[in-house]
């Protein structure tokens, strides 16, 4: 068993820690946020993912895992230092990698020699040698070894992972880094660094178009009358298309596949390739809130003004409270500037946000609304009284993006009802 310093405790690096410190290794995790790392250290789990609080617990209490304010704390005497902090969005569309290199300044004096630094946040091509030259110690391997895990199972992901991707020049550290996951089965994918790199943003940028391809499906199922769910289904009975992933939402959104597929067309454009097709499905999903709005909107007489307008689901996704880029925000905007009065609710979600109410109830949240917006796909909204829901509001009128809801049900409830990709 290996110990391993944790570089960043979000929703990577506290999922990687505790994950290391389940399958048996001695795991430090490290932030710059002292409040976030005291709340830890009390046994609180800032953030939402299912099982993740029951594993940081007992590993706690194994003496397998702790955490630290300050990275260099964590890797003084670690075999493997992971980096787990952000790479958010620059300007012009590329990752910005500073605090990837903060982190590597950081552990480069204390780490011990033959020690391995892996970097697991999503990097760009290049961002190992990057990595090596902040740290600037040739006793020390740096490898890349890109996340997969999905918000909402990612402990689950992380334990039955789908494969581990190693990216390293150098054999021996690649199985280092391998045996770190003894006792998970998985494929295990040993490349060079650049490939492991492009791997991530690959994958990312694909699931992406996905989304955005079944969307305009969506929309077009509209325009001609089919229905998008039998559609998805012919369509992913077969095997070259899979039927995952083929779900027709407001947008795609979330930490990842944003600020991921604009740094795909950037690595492009600066190896000197306009990579058209991704731009496309960039400019697909914007549209998409623009017609989820556009939808609220000719559902309420042509005019949002003063319309009110009651929301289900805030966060990117169900099983989150991450809000990151949420198509439910971007959604939400969009009726705020059409001067709709927007009252939200989401099972995640307990505070108001900056520009929406947040209501504490499915219910309350519709009370005197013109229409309800469905924009999570959140379990809970499959199972509501949909006759008290009608009873509660103004009009009696729903928009379901996420065809979540049982329109026979919500009709003989007394709904006008619209279902996203169906006539
Ligand atoms: N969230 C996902 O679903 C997901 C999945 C796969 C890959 N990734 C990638 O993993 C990386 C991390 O993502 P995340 O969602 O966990 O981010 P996050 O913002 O939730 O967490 C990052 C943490 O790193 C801490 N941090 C920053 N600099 C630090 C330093 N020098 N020392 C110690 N801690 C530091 C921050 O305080 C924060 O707590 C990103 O590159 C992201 O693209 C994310």
């Amino acid at each position: 068993m290996s110990r391993i310093a944790v570089i960043g405790t979000g929703y990577v690096g506290l999922t990687t820690g505790a994950c290391f410190a389940h399958i048996g290794h001695d795991v430090v995790c490290a932030d710059i946020d002292a409040d976030k790392v005291a709340r830890l250290q009390r046994g609180e789990i800032p953030i939402l993912e299912p099982g993740l609080d029951e594993l940081v617990l007992n590993a706690v209490a194994d003496g397998k895992l702790s955490f630290v304010v300050g990275a260099a704390e964590a890797a003084k005497d670690c075999e493997f230092a992971y980096l787990c902090v952000p790479t958010p969005q620059d300007d012009d569309g590329s990752a910005d990698l500073s605090y990837v290199e903060t982190a590597a300044r950081q552990i480069a004096p204390v780490l011990p020699t033959g020690a391995v630094v892996v970097n697991k946040s999503t990097v760009p091509v290049g961002s190992t040698f990057v990595v090596e030259r902040a740290m600037n110690r040739p006793d020390v391997k740096v490898v890349s070894n890109p996340e997969f895990l999905r918000e909402g199972s990612a402990v689950h992901d992380f334990l039955h992972p789908d494969r581990v991707v190693i990216g390293t020049e150098d054999r021996d550290t690649a199985v280092k880094v391998a045996s770190l996951f003894l006792g998970l089965t998985a494929p295990v994918i040993v490349t060079d660094p650049a490939s492991a790199e492009t791997i991530k943003y690959a994958a990312n940028s694909f699931l992406a178009t996905k989304l955005s391809f079944v969307n305009a499906m969506a929309t077009v199922c509209e325009a001609v009358g089919a229905n998008i769910n039998d559609v998805v289904l012919g369509m992913g009975t077969d095997p070259r298309i899979g039927e995952k992933f083929l779900k027709p939402g407001p947008g795609w959104g979330g930490s990842c596949f944003p600020k991921d597929t604009r740094a795909m067309v950037k690595i492009a454009e600066d190896a000197g390739y306009d990579f058209e097709m991704l731009r496309g499905v960039i400019n697909a999903n914007e549209l998409q809130f623009d017609l989820v709005a556009d939808k609220v909107e000719a559902m309420c007489g042509g005019d949002l003004a003063g319309v009110k307008v009651a929301v289900w689901g805030l966060t990117f996704k169900a099983n989150t409270d991450d809000l990151r880029e949420s198509p439910s925000l971007e959604v939400i905007n969009r009726l705020i500037e059409r001067r709709a009065e927007v009252l939200a609710y989401d099972p995640a979600i307990h505070a108001d946000l900056d520009n929406v109410s947040v209501s504490d109830s499915a219910y309350t949240a519709v009370e005197g609304a013109d229409i309800v917006v469905l924009l999570t796909e959140w379990d809970e909204f499959r199972w509501l009284d949909m006759a008290k829901v009608a009873d509660l509001m103004t009009t009696p009128r729903i928009y379901d993006t996420r065809n979540v809801i049982d329109v026979p049900a919500a009709r003989r409830a007394g709904f006008e009802i619209c279902s996203l990709g169906r006539a």
